[in-house]
């Protein structure tokens, strides 16, 4: 099957991301939003990262005036009838997604591919309530989407080796290397991160260190790009929470029970990056 025009729902940081990234690898984009603020906040973000590349010199004006031109948003899900593929990257919450996925289902042409950007929550039971079980699959994204050469391309007990194909294959035109993984809470990578991520935040709740010290640690020792406060900042406690929960819920294994501290910071709003507080103060 080939790809030309891939629908994106969602235009937070990850939806706006995303449809940056398929922009920027040549495919017609409409990214949906429930209304024109979060549309608009979406938008402005991809203009004004291509804008950033530009002036880097990574792109030229008239690169930047066809990435523009490919882009399109909506706020209407009938704006999707023609898509090949659309990627879902709405709130982590699966109530949301059981909505989302037959107004999908309902609206798509019947060979269009539905993949959720989901971090942890269940694919098959996104795909239980479509007519199209066999279309569905995970392709998880990592923060900033545009930049991580990383996708997950999650297999469900229904995914057709046909899917599989064309998931794995559009990925590598996005520029990404695409890993296979199951249907199984967290996949491969938060699985491993978040309990990671949640030890760090342990750590600092017991007083064994301070916050700056095990970024320190942990970016020197070991060589990562940022320590865990820096990461979990940037990328949201929220999704974080999100995505502990659900690996809590699958396996009731405590490493991933989200410690109260963490629960705390985001019942107050602290989100990280996105919120202008986090572990650090971004305002
Ligand atoms: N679009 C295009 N380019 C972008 C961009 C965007 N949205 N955001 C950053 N970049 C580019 C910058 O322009 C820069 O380009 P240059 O090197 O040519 O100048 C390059 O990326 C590096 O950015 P910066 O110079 O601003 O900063 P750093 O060198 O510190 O890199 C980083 C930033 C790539 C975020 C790096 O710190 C990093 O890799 N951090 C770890 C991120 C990570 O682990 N992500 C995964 C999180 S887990 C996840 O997402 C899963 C979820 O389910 C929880």
């Amino acid at each position: 099957m080939t790809i030309h025009k891939v629908g994106v729902v969602g235009a937070g940081l990850m939806g706006a991301g995303i449809a940056q990234t398929c922009a920027q690898a040549g495919y017609e984009v409409v990214v949906r939003e429930i209304n024109q603020q979060l549309l608009d906040k979406g938008l402005s973000r991809v203009y004004s990262a291509w804008d950033t590349m530009a002036s880097k010199g990574k792109l030229t004006p008239q690169q930047v005036e066809e990435n523009h031109a490919r882009v399109r948003g909506t706020l209407d899900f009938a704006d999707f009838a023609d898509c090949d593929l659309v990627i879902e990257a709405v709130i982590e919450n699966m109530e949301e997604k059981l909505r989302l996925f037959p107004a999908l289902d309902h609206v798509l042409k019947p060979d269009a591919l539905i993949l959720s950007n989901t971090s942890s929550l269940n694919i098959t039971q996104m795909g239980a309530v479509t007519k199209r079980q066999d279309k569905i699959c995970g392709l998880h994204f990592f923060n900033p989407a545009p930049v991580m050469k990383l996708v997950e391309v999650v297999q469900t007990i229904s995914t057709s080796p046909t899917t599989l194909d064309t998931v794995k294959q559009f990925a590598v035109s996005l520029g990404k290397t695409p890993v296979l993984a199951k249907d199984t809470a967290g996949f491969i990578v938060n699985f491993l991160l978040i309990p990671y991520l949640l030890a760090a935040i342990r750590m600092l709740e017991n007083g064994m260190a301070t916050r700056d010290d095990i970024d320190a640690a942990m970016k020197l020792g070991c060589g990562y790009p940022m320590g865990p406060f820096t990461l979990l900042d940037y990328v949201g406690l929220d999704t974080t929470m999100w995505a502990a929960e659900a690996i809590y819920e699958e396996y009731k294994d405590p490493l991933y029970a989200p410690p109260p501290l963490l629960r705390r910071m985001v019942i107050s709003g602290m989100y990280g990056r996105k919120s202008g507080k986090g572990f650090y103060d971004y305002q």
